[in-house]
């Protein structure tokens, strides 16, 4: 693993390369934290959080909103992005300004210059909620990288291979740290361990993580 800290950006944001294509930020989000909190907050008020359901019938314990042109959800008959919100049949509220500039930018210092998301999962974690190993693998087009931000509680990911069978390594992100993985690295396996309790100063007993991808160009 490599690390490098960057002249240009404040002295806590690091880059470490996780594996060829992927690349850790931290605290890469935490400069305009509040401004993202808050337009988290405005799109949550539109599409609140909600349990989904898997194809095999398992409730999420993470919870799921969206913004963006597109929307990830599942139910039992399997996964999909969709431009409606399915609880309200509107469109999902379009990806705030901030959130947009903030995956570009990150995409750009992992080395995927142009990235334009066109959907933003927001996946909110409280004590004890997990998500299992599995691959982004919904998207048109594997060209484009995930930009993956943390807020809040830390959380160990648990970041592997395109195998299943290699064990993935864990690192634990923190409030601001950005993941960005693309190219060689763009089917990796990748979860989350169960939450640990906690308070965060600005998200309480939570973790808030937004995933942002290109899902529906080809
Ligand atoms: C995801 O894979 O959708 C989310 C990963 C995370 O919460 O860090
Ligand atoms: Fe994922």
């Amino acid at each position: 693993m490599t690390s490098d800290l960057f002249d240009d950006l404040p002295i806590t944001v690091t880059r470490e390369t996780l594996a060829p294509g992927a690349a850790l930020l931290r605290g890469f989000a935490r400069e305009g934290d509040a401004t993202l909190l808050q337009a988290i907050e405005e799109v949550t008020a539109q599409a609140p959080f909600r349990h989904l359901v898997t194809p095999g019938g398992y409730t999420m314990s993470v919870g799921m909103s969206n913004c963006g042109a597109l929307g990830w959800v599942s139910n039992r008959s399997g996964y999909r992005y969709d431009p409606l919100d399915p609880l309200s049949g509107q469109p999902w509220p379009a990806m705030p300004a901030p959130l947009m500039v903030l995956a570009e930018r990150a995409a750009a210092q992992a080395g995927f210059e142009g990235f334009r998301p066109d959907a933003c999962l927001i996946n909110v974690y409280e004590p004890g909620a997990r998500l299992s190993l599995h691959q982004d693998k919904d998207e048109k087009d594997f060209a484009a990288p995930i930009v993956s931000v943390s807020l809040g509680l830390s959380a160990v990911f648990l970041f592997g291979s395109a195998s299943r069978r290699d064990k993935p390594q864990r690192y634990r992100l923190t409030h601001g740290d950005v993941v960005v993985w693309g190219g060689p690295s763009r089917l990796a396996f990748h979860g989350v361990a169960p939450l640990a309790d906690g308070e965060h100063p600005l998200l309480g007993r939570r973790r808030i993580n937004l995933t942002f991808r290109c899902a529906g160009r080809v």
